[in-house]
């Protein structure tokens, strides 16, 4: 039991709210510790800090491994470097000029694992609400250990030792459609196995997700495709999510490998800002 801070349980399916601890301070050996198995056993956990400033949010980031590099240069991204550290990533719909000041900006999106179609995809995601819709815009979480465990036995025998392909496309990609591959040489692509074990945890947790997984090895196309659709609709069972519906100072951090997530859609005429920063993981994903 954690002894720096309380935790408040917020689902059944996974997540728990971090109380009692001050963001602005420095944590000691055992704060930084108690708080790694506090993410480890609960998947996703919740912090609230009204105003946390850039220098504190990377050092809460940093307790929890060394920060991500960001998935696209610097050159090909859409934030004013000259007010953000270059660790983080706007979400947002804001646009100025015309043009969005952050990325992945409008409406809703399908269940995904954060650079899933990379070699080696971040551990962990840091999303901090600076301005949030009235209504929508919510995030998702499911528990992709429950969602292995509740596949049926003869899908979990079938694609044990298979692997799955998972694609993103930055300009063309359809957030509601999925992801289709283009002609410019922006698809983004690697396999990885269709149930990994935890680095951290030891467990299994399903692998795929619908935004980004597109098929799996060496099995018939159309038994790729009816897998996939049950594992997709296990995954994202009422029981194994959980909604947050967000208030401007919530800061979510989130274990990509075993959880996906998803966004309700959200009106365009409401603006939308979160901050992102990302925690590597030591090696690529393994069975
Ligand atoms: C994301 O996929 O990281 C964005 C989630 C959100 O905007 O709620």
């Amino acid at each position: 039991m954690a002894k720096n801070f309380d935790t408040r349980p917020l689902s059944s399916a996974l997540g728990a709210e971090i109380l009692g601890l001050d963001l602005t301070r420095t944590f000691d050996t055992a704060t930084t510790e108690e708080l790694a198995e506090a993410w480890t056993e609960n998947i996703l956990l919740l912090f609230r800090k009204p105003d946390l400033d850039q220098g504190d949010h990377l050092r809460l980031a940093a307790c929890f491994g060394r920060i991500g590099e960001r998935p696209r240069p610097k050159e090909q991204r859409p934030e004013d470097f000259s007010k953000l550290h270059p660790a983080f990533m706007l979400i947002s719909n804001i646009r100025e000029n015309g043009k969005p000041i952050g990325s992945l900006p409008d409406g809703e999106m399908m269940f995904h694992h954060d650079t899933i179609y990379k070699k080696q995809p971040h551990l962990g995601t840091m999303l901090y609400a600076i301005e949030v819709p009235s209504t929508g815009g919510n995030t998702k979480f499911n528990n992709c250990y429950k969602a292995w465990d509740a596949l049926p036995a003869a899908i979990q025998t079938r694609v044990v030792g298979h692997k799955a392909f998972h694609a993103y496309d930055y300009e063309t990609i359809d957030h509601r459609q999925g992801v289709k591959p283009n002609a410019h040489g922006t698809l983004d692509s690697f396999w990885h196995p269709v149930v990994i074990t935890h680095p951290r945890s030891g467990r299994r947790a399903l692998y795929v997700d619908r935004l980004m997984t597109q098929r799996i090895d060496d099995l018939p196309q159309a038994e790729s495709d009816a897998i996939l659709a049950t594992m997709f609709d296990v995954a994202e069972r009422p029981e194994f999510v959980y909604e947050h519906v967000w208030t401007p100072g919530d800061l979510l951090l989130w274990d990509n490998l075993c959880s996906a997530h998803a966004r309700t859609d959200f009106s365009i005429n409401e603006r939308r800002l979160l901050r992102r920063i990302q925690i590597e993981a030591d090696a690529p994903p393994a069975a």
